[in-house]
């Protein structure tokens, strides 16, 4: 009973330590929810018609995608390509730590401070739980000791009667075999299970402590490198241009961190350029691969990014990609430069691969929402984009459909979903800023569930929240990595 409640504890504790701003935000709509017992839906992806109550319309002007040629011609022969780039060994100075000084130079790289929110955030809860647990240990080791003490009672008891029923042999006979019947289950209970009950205690109250410990030296280690400026270790590569497409026509042939300048009127900034994946030239938007970063963010984060654009693994330069977000009117302005096309990689957890690919994509800027258009699918994971679920039929499945949708997150609602009431919408329930229609059929910005299979119980609102994509693996599997890149649309040679 004691280790059933000692879990229990255990589970508030753990499931009290996730993201704070989202949760707060959304409590009041959670409430109001919850006071009206029809509000609860089938969740999957979609969001079912109320019958009599609730319309859908999906006619809405969606401006379409850029369509065309576009900028470039096809790749030039790799002969013209020029000379090897060389990295420029500067320093970016950065503000506090924390954030750059440079704002036009991008992300951060690496945030040291937001491990330090989210360190902090833990450290709290497992404290609590520590402090709740001590009690319950210390009084299951007293019992035990009490049960002890009356087992070897019961051991000189036995003994008195054995001594007894020497000189008293067929007097005490059948007393004695009950008295060393009950001494035996007394004894197996007392050396098996209770010790093991303790052990068990003891052993999760000094993992919790080790971890504490390695919270706190987590901890001290952040904060001391955030009182000074720190500077991040990536030299920009001397090769920069407009995008990445750019930048590998001008011999930026290496996949790493560069610095683009799309709009010669707006600052330069940093983006992570695949140059390897299909011939390369690929802008990477998005990117999840471990779940560092929480995407459960407001639609000012959104719009200017967030996240780890790169690392460096102590080659000397940044060619590992962090988990990112580039922000919204970054990919607007790009995907408008011309034809645009997107592609979207994503692994499992078991490392299977599949891709989707769009050669048309373009996004409108902030005053239309972000409405995204893309057409022209290829690929093997499935058409989330234009086809909605393929689980689902008729309305349901257009419900899932992206194409066309505002962008939304939880503090601005743009979605399909009975637009105007705060109860229904989709950024609250499915974990990030997205272009949720009513619902979705993917949710690459979603939370991140380490190991793939997750539950209705697991996430926070019963509905499919993780990393999902439908078409490959379905609502209740989150992906492992899942990434978006664009690249100018030119002719095949
Ligand atoms: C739930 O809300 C609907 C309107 O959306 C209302 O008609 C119904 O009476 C409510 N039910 C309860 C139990 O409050
Ligand atoms: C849509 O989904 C709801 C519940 O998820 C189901 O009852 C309904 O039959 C579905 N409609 C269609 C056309 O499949």
């Amino acid at each position: 009973m004691k280790l059933f409640l000692l879990l229990v504890l255990l589970g508030c504790g753990v499931r009290a330590q996730d993201t704070l701003d989202y949760d707060d935000y959304d409590a009041d709509a959670k409430k109001a929810a919850s006071t009206n017992a029809s509000a609860t839906v089938d969740a999957r992806g979609h969001r079912p018609l109320v019958k009599g109550r609730e319309l859908y319309m999906t006619n809405r002007y969606n401006p379409p995608t850029i369509t065309g040629t576009g900028r470039y011609r096809g790749r030039p022969g790799s002969t013209t390509v020029t000379a090897p780039q060389e990295q420029e060994k500067v320093e970016q100075p950065e503000s506090g730590g924390c954030t750059h000084a440079m704002e036009e130079m991008g992300v951060l790289c690496p945030n040291g401070c937001e491990l330090k929110t989210m360190l902090l955030k833990q450290e709290r809860n497992v404290k609590t739980s520590i402090n709740e647990l001590r009690p319950q240990v210390e009084d299951l080791s007293r019992a035990s000791n009490n049960v002890l003490k009356y087992v070897s009672s019961m051991n000189n008891n036995l003994r008195e009667r054995q001594r007894v029923m020497n000189e008293n042999n067929n007097v005490v006979g059948q007393y004695t075999d009950r008295v060393e019947e009950q001494h035996a289950y007394i004894k197996d209970t007392v050396d098996t299970l209770l010790p093991s009950n303790i052990r068990v205690m003891q052993g999760v109250l000094e993992k919790i402590r080790q971890k504490i410990q390695r919270l706190e030296k987590a901890i001290q280690t952040q904060t001391k490198s955030c009182q000074e400026p720190c500077t991040t270790k990536c030299p920009i590569p001397v090769v920069s241009g407009k995008e990445c497409e750019d930048i590998y026509r001008r011999g930026g042939l290496d996949s790493q961190m560069y610095l683009v300048r799309p709009d010669p009127l707006s600052p330069a900034y940093r983006v992570f350029c695949d140059q390897e994946t299909q011939n390369g030239g690929w802008l990477v938007i998005q990117n999840r691969l471990d779940g560092s970063v929480d995407f459960g963010r407001r639609w000012d984060e959104y719009r200017r990014g967030f996240g780890n654009v790169a690392f460096d693994v102590g080659k000397g330069h940044c060619e590992t990609p962090g988990e990112y977000w580039i922000g919204n009117d970054k990919i607007s302005q790009i995907s408008k430069l011309g034809p645009t096309e997107l592609l979207v990689e994503m692994e499992d957890w078991s490392g299977a691969k599949v891709h989707a690919k769009y050669q048309q994509f373009t996004v409108q800027s902030d005053t239309t929402n972000y409405v995204l258009a893309v057409d022209v699918y290829s690929g093997t994971a499935g058409n989330c984009f234009l086809e909605g679920s393929t689980e689902l039929f008729g309305i349901n499945r257009t419900m899932t459909i992206h194409n066309g949708m505002m962008f939304s997150t939880y503090d601005r609602d743009n979605d399909n979903w009975n637009p105007g009431d705060p109860t229904k919408q989709c950024s609250r329930e499915d974990g990030g800023g997205w272009w949720y229609n009513r619902c979705h059929s993917a949710n690459p910005n979603g939370r991140y569930y380490i190991g793939g299979p997750y539950t209705k119980q697991m996430a926070r609102h019963g509905t499919d929240d993780g990393v999902v994509w439908m078409n490959w693996k379905g609502s209740w599997y989150s992906l492992k990595a899942i990434s978006m890149k664009i690249r100018p649309y030119f002719p095949p040679q």
